[in-house]
């Protein structure tokens, strides 16, 4: 039994994807949307999964909620907040100052340029704070969120400490859970055809567009690699197999 047919578009996850053929699970694929380039297609699988479970599920954005996203110009981020402006939240997108325009054009309300200000230091408060970049210590973080607001914790500590600085947040937030009522759960998303599926239809309506980078040729990965690995991206990076 299988939900596809020889010749079907799909898109997804597969291990060792830096091929020009990979095998992949049918419960990591989906129906790729008929508007989508493959480079779009591409970019969305793991940076809008995560986007919409962290989002979505763990956070349970509400319409008419404040939500602040740091890191909103990356791969996850640009996801991230056309995804919260989709679930009728107010967004705020942290990011540098060269990228305030792309954050705007894709539906950000408001925006705090963390080159001349820190979200940490101002007098307004979120009900939801999604963290891509994990550069502010937890305590000043949850002071910027109401009462019952939720800190998502998604990453940062860049390529070279990823595990530690992952590990050092679980127990830091391990630590302050007794002495705040904010909540702060974890996320690791997992691609699956339902999420998936989701991701399109939004993609499919417009409430979504993937915001691409650039795009490498297959035998450039490590060039690819080492730009993702400045953490300075707008949007996704693909690689193109022609
Ligand atoms: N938990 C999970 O399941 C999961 C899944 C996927 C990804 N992740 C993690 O999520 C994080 C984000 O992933 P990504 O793919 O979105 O990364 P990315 O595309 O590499 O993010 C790059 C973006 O980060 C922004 N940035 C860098 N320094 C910043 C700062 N100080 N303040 C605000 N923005 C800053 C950059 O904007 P400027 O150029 O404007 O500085 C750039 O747009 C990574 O740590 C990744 O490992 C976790």
């Amino acid at each position: 039994m299988t939900a596809f047919k020889a010749g079907d578009a799909v898109f997804g996850t597969a291990r060792g994807a830096f091929a020009e053929y990979v095998c992949a699970s049918q419960s990591s694929l989906a129906l790729k949307p008929e508007n989508l380039t493959w480079a779009q297609a591409a970019s969305a699988p793991i940076a809008g999964i995560t986007a919409l479970q962290g989002l979505r599920d763990k956070a349970k954005v509400l319409p008419g909620q404040r939500v602040l996203i740091n890191g909103a110009a990356g791969g996850v981020g640009t996801f991230a907040v056309q995804i919260a402006k989709s679930l009728g939240a107010g967004v705020t997108a942290v990011c540098s100052t060269r990228n305030i325009e792309l954050v705007r054009s894709i539906g950000a309300d408001d925006v705090v340029d963390y080159t001349r200000e820190n979200f940490t230091q101002q007098s307004q408060h979120y009900d939801v704070l999604f963290d891509l970049v994990g550069n502010k210590p937890l305590p000043e973080c949850l002071r910027v969120l109401e009462p019952n607001g939720i800190y998502i914790g998604c990453g940062g500590g860049g390529p070279d400490q990823p595990s530690i600085h992952f590990l050092g947040s679980m127990l830091h937030s391990l630590v302050l859970r007794p002495f705040t009522t904010r909540k702060m759960p974890g996320l690791l998303a997992k691609v699956n055809t339902s999420d998936l599926n989701f991701l399109a239809g939004l993609m499919q309506s417009g409430k979504v567009t993937p915001v691409l980078d650039r795009s490498y040729a297959l035998r450039e990965t490590a060039d690819a690699v080492r730009y993702v690995e400045q953490l300075h991206a707008r949007g996704k990076v693909v690689l193109s197999v022609s």
